[in-house]
């Protein structure tokens, strides 16, 4: 059994220690926004955070996970520096400058911009290069990506606008949904 704590709640997994935390994410703990994108550490899409920096969680052990904290997709919008938002800065972004073309990379993207802007409020075009050299985007919407960190910036500074309005996905109806 290996307990830790995802998106602010205890879980507990009863896998082998050396099965990988993306895994464990999708499988176990049925939560789909997590990508598998190389298995190999290089592409990005299974970027989580641990203690607030951005790992590889394909390239994780859960086993050494025992004890700490993270966080996924799932659980960015809780993370949100703005309270009263229901979206953090960067999903509100990613909504207006209509980012994503198919979108599969996009929660990886999304986590290490995250990561990014907790420790660089106001990033440069080099440091939002640099933070997101290793998240690939096989659509190539790498100025759309620059350009809503950049407005997430902003919208983390308080120069704002009304937020979007969002559906937000229920990873809990995958179980039943067309099902007669
Ligand atoms: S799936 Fe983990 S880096 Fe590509």
């Amino acid at each position: 059994m290996i307990e830790f704590t995802l998106n602010g709640k205890a879980v507990r997994v009863e896998v082998e220690a050396d099965t990988p935390l993306l895994w464990v994410l999708r499988e176990n703990l049925r939560m789909p926004g997590t990508k598998f994108g190389c298995g190999k550490g290089l592409s990005g899409a299974c970027t989580v955070h641990l203690a607030g920096a951005p790992v590889r969680s394909c390239q994780l052990q859960v086993g050494a996970l025992a004890g700490q904290a993270v966080t996924t997709i799932e659980g960015l919008a809780a993370v949100a520096a703005d309270s009263a938002r229901t979206l953090h800065p960067l999903q509100q972004a990613w909504i207006e400058g209509n980012v994503p073309q198919c979108g599969y990379c996009q929660s990886g993207q999304l986590m290490a911009a995250a990561a990014l802007l907790a420790q660089q409020p106001k990033p440069t075009d080099a440091d939002i290069d640099a933070a997101m050299s290793g998240n690939l985007c096989r659509c190539g919407m790498y100025g759309r990506i620059r350009a809503a960190i950049h407005r997430a910036a902003e919208l983390q500074a308080g120069a704002g606008g009304t937020q979007v309005g969002v559906q937000m996905f229920d990873p809990a109806a995958l179980t039943t949904r067309g099902v007669a």
